[in-house]
């Protein structure tokens, strides 16, 4: 974040004030005067303005991204493999992924720079539903459905009451909406296959009431402050 911008969030000064509080010499960064108005102010750098040393509130931001397959979601990747962070480069603050989604599921993800929120949101005591969009092999009989609903084992816990919808049976695989409570690792995948009929494609279009709707792929938005509401309150 540019130094006037730190400055500003931190309670200090304006920005314009913050730029002449640079240019007299009242701003050190890291024990050293800052000559420089341009600077951006890195992780771990210490402030001080007039000898007392800041810290800038960042403010809170609340995104949806559809993240396409192929993309992990973490901030960075042993593998130097795409992250979801690559879809979110233009947004000014230091958000990161609440929750995950697996390299080839794609969707609706959160991303936030407010701890606290992601905290409660990924808590097991919140469950908050997520839905899934499911493709899936063969054909989904109704005994099948039926046991999803009810609760399958998928290898030491038995899922509890999920929603099923079959959308649409295709010759080769059906497509199936989910909802589920909990958020075991490839939770869908796992259920899906305890059945019999392994995911072939998968995306998440919901989680609680809010859905992905008609954003594009890669493309993200501001949650709106209803929404980052109703979130806090689940
Ligand atoms: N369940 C899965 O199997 N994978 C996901 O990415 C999310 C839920």
């Amino acid at each position: 974040m540019r130094i006037n911008k730190y400055i500003a969030q931190a309670g200090v000064a304006s920005r314009r004030k913050a730029d002449e509080l640079i240019a007299a010499g009242n701003v050190k960064v890291n024990g050293a005067v800052l000559r420089e108005p341009g600077y951006n102010v890195e992780d771990g750098d210490v402030v001080e303005v007039n000898g007392r040393r800041i810290e800038a509130e960042e403010k809170k931001v609340y995104i949806l991204l559809n993240k396409p397959l192929g993309y992990v979601t973490t901030v960075s990747d042993d593998k130097e493999r795409l992250t979801v962070m690559d879809l979110v480069q233009d947004v000014d603050a230091r958000i990161f992924p609440v929750g995950r989604l697996d390299y080839n599921t794609s969707g609706m993800l959160i991303m936030t720079n407010d701890g606290d929120f992601a905290y409660k949101l990924t808590h097991p005591k919140h469950e908050l539903t997520k839905t899934y969009r499911a493709r899936v092999a063969g054909v989904l009989s109704t005994e099948k459905v039926w046991k999803l609903r009810n609760g399958v084992d998928i290898g030491g816990f038995v899922t509890s009451k999920a929603r099923v919808d079959v959308v649409k049976g295709l010759p080769k695989s059906t497509i199936v909406d989910i909802t589920i409570h909990e958020g075991k690792n490839r939770q869908v995948r796992k259920m899906f296959k305890a059945v019999g009929n392994n995911v072939q494609e998968l995306e998440r279009i919901a989680i609680g009431d809010i859905r992905l709707g008609r954003l594009a792929e890669g493309h993200y938005r501001k949650l709106t402050r209803e929404e980052v509401e109703y979130l806090k309150n689940c």
